[in-house]
């Protein structure tokens, strides 16, 4: 009897048989004798998960398989096998039921033809982590089904990921065109050639496809014209993609676009992002080129609702009108509904209040971790947004610091808001004037600058033209208290030759040292 055989063997091979209460299971699993194993509720089915080194020519044969005295197999809903050396999986797979097959870390080289055929409701494949360097084109051919080329035919997701594949015979996926999942990321194809186009693009219910980490420099043009389900893109860790593949636009159902680790500089409406209106998902992280973000850079993006520009160390400006859409009818723009951002960790030292339609829309918010001048333009981050950043995420809100200029290193914006402190501009000469002048200080003197009597609503009104030419003219301040201040400041405005050049704000980086911070009461910091 080869079953008896197999049980010996087994029992050899590992000693012992433990008598658990779990021996029932394992007796109607025998794969849960090898590999640890998870039973549904009613214990009909079983997960199995073969971490450690196993029997190579034992676990094909049919004591693992099928129930001892019938045809039947045994009910295994997924089998997980890693870390054994297949080298060369050449056995067939016994028939069964399973829906998942993880062979990810096992060192496979080559796998035979069609040596999955008899998992006819296998949904999910994973050979990641292993050392393919071809797929011969039948190695995914499936049984008999009419009007189908031997398919698979409930494969949906496979994933290839972290091989040693350079190309992919066309015709690699005959045999599974209904994957709606694909992953080929950490493999090094440089370029995706015919051959490889031709694969990917007769995957037409496709709806994932991940490419991260591929040496790619750019798709070729119209590929996602075929793919017309693709929903997730992951273009991530290309470093060498620094313009947009024109075959995006073509991408007319994408919702998800992954761009992180990419070689992108200035992203502007020239060379940004084509009008993608089904997107909702953008990652532009840890671009270490990105430089800065234009006007209308994103204006294609009018679904947007999720946006994480992050870890970018060389990201300094991102446009208050980079994300909206030029209206041609009412002259003004329309923003994206943007409901997550992400802008920490970048070296942005102003943020525009524009950026977003509306703040408190927003359910997510980080903005930490970036190098924010304290001063006056600054201001309505402590004035307007940290109120509302203490309502979406009152940790993260408490965490934003401020970088300049250097007396305010130490203190974070909401030291600031609790002070309830008015950041003050530079002079336009870089003078300090709360060291020549306690006029302006006296403007801005009063215990409740902002808050719910809003004295001062826009002391300064800060006026950027769509160049990003920002002037200064005195704001439309209300309330009785800030009269006699603004009268103060208009004489010492005067007196100091001002007027002559107040259409004029320097932002320059050069000139963060120049400017200051002020507190009516310096000594409170
Ligand atoms: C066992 O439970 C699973 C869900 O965990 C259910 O789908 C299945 O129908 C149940 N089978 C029996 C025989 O009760
Ligand atoms: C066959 O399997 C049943 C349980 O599935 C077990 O009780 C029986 O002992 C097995 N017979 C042999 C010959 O292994
Ligand atoms: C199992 O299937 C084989 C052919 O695949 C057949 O010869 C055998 O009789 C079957 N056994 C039972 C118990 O149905
Ligand atoms: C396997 O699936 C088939 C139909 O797809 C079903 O008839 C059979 O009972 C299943 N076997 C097990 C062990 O679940
Ligand atoms: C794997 O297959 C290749 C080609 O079929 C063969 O050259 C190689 O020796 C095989 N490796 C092992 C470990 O069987
Ligand atoms: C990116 O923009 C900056 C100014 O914002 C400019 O100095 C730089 O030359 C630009 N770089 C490229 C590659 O276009
Ligand atoms: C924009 O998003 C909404 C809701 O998420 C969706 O219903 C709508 O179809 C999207 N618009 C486009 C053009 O995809
Ligand atoms: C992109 O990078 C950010 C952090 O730098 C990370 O949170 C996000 O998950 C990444 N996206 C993808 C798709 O890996
Ligand atoms: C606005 O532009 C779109 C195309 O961008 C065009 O279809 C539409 O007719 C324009 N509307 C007006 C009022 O000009």
């Amino acid at each position: 009897m080869i079953r008896m055989r197999n049980i010996l063997q087994f029992i050899l091979f590992w000693g012992f048989v433990t008598l658990t209460t779990a021996e029932l299971d394992k007796n109607k699993f025998p794969l849960c004798k090898l590999c640890k194993c998870n039973f549904n509720a009613n214990d009909t089915a079983a997960d199995v998960m073969c971490k450690e080194l196993l029997p190579y020519d034992h676990i094909f044969q049919d004591y693992f398989w099928k129930l001892n005295n019938t045809n039947e197999s045994i009910a295994y809903n997924s089998l997980v096998i890693n870390n054994n050396n297949f080298n060369n999986l050449t056995e067939l797979f016994p028939k069964s039921n399973l829906t998942l097959l993880n062979l990810a870390e096992n060192n496979i080289v080559i796998i035979k033809d069609s040596v999955f055929r008899n998992l006819q409701n296998m949904v999910v494949l994973i050979l990641s982590h292993n050392d393919l360097e071809t797929i011969h084109p039948d190695t995914f051919k499936g049984l008999y089904l009419e009007e189908r080329l031997l398919p698979l035919r409930s494969l949906r997701e496979l994933r290839l990921d972290h091989n040693k594949l350079h190309t992919l015979h066309q015709d690699t996926f005959e045999h599974t065109t209904d994957i709606e999942i694909l992953d080929l990321s950490y493999n090094d194809f440089d370029i995706i050639d015919h051959p490889t186009l031709f694969a990917i693009c007769s995957l037409a219910s496709l709806k994932e496809l991940y490419l991260q980490y591929t040496g790619l420099k750019t798709l070729p043009d119209n590929m996602l014209h075929t793919l017309r389900k693709l929903q997730v893109l992951d273009l991530s860790g290309n470093m060498e993609i620094s313009k947009m593949p024109t075959t995006l636009e073509q991408a007319i159902n994408l919702q998800k676009l992954y761009l992180n680790n990419t070689g992108f500089v200035n992203l502007t409406r020239e060379n940004g992002f084509p009008d993608l209106p089904s997107l909702k998902v953008l990652h532009l992280c840890r671009n270490e080129h990105l430089h800065h973000i234009d006007k209308y850079a994103l204006s294609g993006l009018t679904n947007l609702s999720d946006l994480r520009i992050c870890d970018n160390i060389d990201l300094s400006s991102i446009h208050e009108l980079a994300l909206p859409k030029p209206s041609n009818v009412s002259g003004g723009a329309v923003w994206p509904p943007i409901k997550k951002l992400y802008i920490g960790n970048n070296k942005l030292a102003y943020l525009e209040s524009e950026l977003v339609a509306r703040w408190d829309s927003l359910s997510e918010l980080d903005i930490r971790e970036n190098p924010l001048t304290c001063e006056c333009e600054n201001q309505w981050l402590v004035e307007d947004l940290m109120p509302i950043y203490l309502k979406i995420n009152e940790e993260m809100a408490k965490e934003v610091r401020c970088a300049a200029p250097i007396e305010m290193k130490a203190y974070t914006l909401y030291d600031i808001y609790m002070k309830k402190s008015h950041m003050r501009c530079l002079d336009v000469y870089g003078n300090r004037p709360e060291k020549d002048g306690v006029m302006l200080v006296a403007v801005l003197a009063g215990k409740n600058r902002f808050s719910e009597e809003k004295i001062d609503e826009d002391y300064y009104d800060r006026a950027c033209d769509t160049n990003g030419e920002c002037s200064l003219s005195i704001g439309r301040a209300s309330g009785i208290l800030i009269v006699i201040p603004l009268i103060l400041m208009v004489m010492y405005a005067y007196q100091r030759k001002w007027f002559s050049v107040l259409g004029f704000c320097d932002r320059s980086p050069a000139s963060y040292s120049r400017r200051f911070y002020n507190s009516t009461r310096n000594d409170d910091f």
